[in-house]
């Protein structure tokens, strides 16, 4: 049974983007909307994620790979369309709905990492946990044994800023990996990585999918094009 299911999804940018939907339908482009001063970001997107798949979008820079993770969660509410995990309609839930979701099954990797820059490394991989109401101690094993899975071991109290942008973006990943959650929306989470690290990190996610947890990640990347109908190139 699919986990996230994405339905005729549109994200459109700009002053009332509704009118840039029905403009697409009746088969308008993005450059049309450009001119009219809305950014057409997604374009009628509409896919299932089962339990335990990795699902990878891809697509050139701009063409609203972001975007579209981001309405998964609800971070962007769609223009048009909607997002169901577990059969819950993510668009159309309560905030106190949305809120319980977002804690207990999905952690995301930002593309920017997102770091709390005055808490320690330790204090951000354990961040989702104090927000989830584990007991500190607990928090503190789980966020330790989450860094040395990506190399991090012993980094607990330093703080972001003495981090490189790689190490950084590891920090992210234990966050994600110390939640726990079945589900784990990645974007472009390796890219500050070098090759070596990348394929390590790469390497660990799998294992992770194949051990106790099953996870449905998806991780946009820039690196090939596939997805003209998920993202809209028209
Ligand atoms: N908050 C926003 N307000 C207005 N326009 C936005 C916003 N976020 C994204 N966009 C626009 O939506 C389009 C898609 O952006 P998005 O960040 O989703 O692309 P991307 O595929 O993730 O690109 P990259 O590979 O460079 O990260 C771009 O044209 C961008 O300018
Ligand atoms: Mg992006």
């Amino acid at each position: 049974m699919a986990v996230i299911t994405v339905h005729d999804v549109y994200k459109i940018f700009g002053r009332r983007p509704r009118r840039g939907v029905d403009a697409l339908k009746r088969g308008a482009t993005r450059a049309d909307l450009r001119e009219d001063g809305l950014t057409a970001a997604v374009i009628d997107a509409s896919f299932e994620v089962e339990a335990g798949e990795i699902f990878v979008v891809m697509g050139l820079s701009g063409s609203g790979k972001s975007t579209l993770i981001r309405v998964i969660n609800n971070l962007h509410a769609p223009t048009s369309g909607h997002v169901e995990i577990g059969g819950v309609n993510v668009t159309t839930a309560s905030g106190d709905a949305l809120r319980t979701l977002r804690r207990e099954r999905i952690s995301m990797v930002f593309q920017h990492f997102a770091l709390l820059p005055h808490r320690t490394v330790g204090e951000n991989a354990a961040y989702a946990l104090e927000v989830q109401g584990v007991s500190r101690s607990e928090r503190e094993d789980r966020a330790e044994r989450a860094l040395e899975m990506v190399d991090l071991g012993g980094w607990g109290g330093a703080m972001p800023d003495q981090l490189s942008g790689g190490m950084r973006q590891r920090v992210g990943l234990a966050r994600a990996l110390a939640a726990d959650t079945d589900i784990l929306l990645m974007d472009e989470a390796f890219s500050a990585l070098d090759p070596l690290i990348r394929r390590g990190m790469q390497e660990q996610l799998s294992s992770c999918r194949t051990g106790s947890t099953r996870r449905s990640c998806s991780s946009p990347t820039t690196s090939t094009r596939r997805c003209g109908s998920v993202t809209g190139s028209r």
